[in-house]
């Protein structure tokens, strides 16, 4: 028998499985239904954070992180068969309630000590489908410290139930994973501005990676802490602590010179405002960057790109706004960048020729460029791989956008 604390509680949890039911069914995306009922559950709980790993019994025989809301991003992390309380559930197959992880002997320190992220308690039910162990689900520290409930841990099996079955019907694969090298990796990322009473502490533990060809979107309200984010990636700001690596090399101690080299030769950005010279025609301005650029693609090749090869000899004020930014992105692009960084790109502009823009970023994407793009406009972050959501200084959640959406399907 559940012990139900009320009435209410016990519709408001029949509420939930229904819901969770419809979602796994209706939505045709597996990994949409999985995060929205993962979050849901999450939320009813009053935990944390949510993670739902698979077993690659097929492949390398590790454990990979499907799926995960809150807590830290596991991106690239996985877990030998047997190791931690993920691979202890995942082999023996039962459901286990850890009132104190650290305590606990299967528990994996190591991820912890690498994301910053302070795992407490957590119950973990096995995901099984057609008898054979597919994975687990983990709910992770509940919020207000108090023990899991009954009710808490049939709605963590029946999620996992339904979500096997789910995988089943629609005939998916959980794995989504791959296995890359970052092109970025933060980690513990912190920045504080001013001191004593006018202490701000903008960035509180920021940990994620990005990978090359990736279009990653840092979404967040005003204030969270984007453009210091940003700003810190670009090698314009440093951090208080934390490591940055690019590409194996840890920027976070580097000297000027080195990030000097680093934001010329590895770095495109793009902002709000066109940050073209005034007093220079568009090919001069282009020409500007260019002399800063190793192996640049030619002035009328790169205006070609951003449809403004009639504009060469205009200059930036006898533009729109539109085409400035076009600009922007074509001095960006020319370059050849590693990485472009965008901070609110669209935002001095209106709706369709957003669109515009934005539709040449995702095209510069698909052609082999890495872009970073910071965003309030949850629109604007479904055309990204991957959505980074900040939250007062630290990522809270990490979404992946299966199915990007195209330029022209965003509506605002
Ligand atoms: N140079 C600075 N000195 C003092 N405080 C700063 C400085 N830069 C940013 N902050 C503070 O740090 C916090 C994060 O600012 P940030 O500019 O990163 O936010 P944001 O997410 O980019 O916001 P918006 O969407 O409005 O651009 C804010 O509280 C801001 O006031
Ligand atoms: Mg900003």
């Amino acid at each position: 028998m559940k012990d139900f604390n009320s009435n209410d509680r016990q519709i408001a949890y029949s509420q939930m499985i229904w819901e969770i039911t419809s979602a796994l069914q209706e939505d045709d995306s597996l990994e949409n239904a999985l995060r929205s009922s993962l979050n849901k559950t999450i939320k009813f709980i009053g935990a944390e954070a949510g993670t739902i790993w698979y077993y690659n019994k097929d492949g390398d025989n590790r454990i990979h992180p499907s799926y995960w809301v809150g807590g830290a991003d596991l991106t690239g992390m996985s877990l030998a068969y047997g190791e931690g309380i993920a691979g202890e559930v995942i082999s023996s197959g039962k459901p286990t309630v850890i009132t104190d992880c650290r305590n606990d002997s299967h528990w994996a320190s190591r991820f912890d000590e690498s994301t910053g992220f302070v795992t407490k308690s957590m119950i973990c039910v096995p995901l099984v489908n057609k008898h054979e162990i597919i994975g687990c689900m983990q709910i992770i520290n509940k919020k207000d410290g108090s023990l899991y409930t009954d009710e808490d841990i049939s709605l963590a099996s029946s999620l996992a139930e339904l979500t096997a079955i789910a995988v089943e019907s629609k005939g998916l694969d959980l794995g989504i994973f791959t296995p890359r090298k970052p092109l970025l990796s933060l980690r513990d990322i912190t920045k504080d501005f001013g001191s004593g009473e006018n202490l701000t502490k903008a960035l509180r533990g920021v940990d994620f990676d990005i990978y090359e060809g990736e279009f990653l979107v840092i979404l967040g309200k005003s204030g969270c802490g984007k453009s210091t984010l940003l700003n810190i990636i670009g090698g314009m700001d440093r951090p208080t602590s934390g490591s940055f690596v690019f590409d194996g090399v840890d920027l976070s101690k580097a000297d000027e010179r080195k990030l000097t080299d680093y934001r010329r030769y590895s770095l495109g950005f793009i902002y709000q405002a066109y940050n073209l010279i005034n007093t220079l025609t568009v090919k001069e301005n282009l020409d500007f960057i260019d002399g800063l650029a190793n192996d640049p693609i030619p002035i009328a090749e790169a205006l070609e790109m951003v449809g403004l090869a009639d504009k060469a000899n205009k200059y930036p004020t006898q533009l729109s706004g539109g085409q400035q930014q076009r600009v922007t992105i074509a001095c960006a692009l020319s370059k050849k960048p590693r990485l472009i960084l965008a901070d609110e790109p669209t935002a001095a502009l209106d709706y369709a020729t957003s669109i515009d823009v934005l539709g040449l970023l995702q095209k510069a994407v698909r052609n082999g460029t890495t872009l970073i793009m910071v965003t309030h406009n949850e629109e604007i972050a479904r055309m990204a791989n991957r959505v980074i959501h900040i939250q007062d200084g630290v990522v809270s959640e990490v979404t992946i956008n299966k199915y990007p959406a195209e330029a022209d399907e965003l509506v605002w």
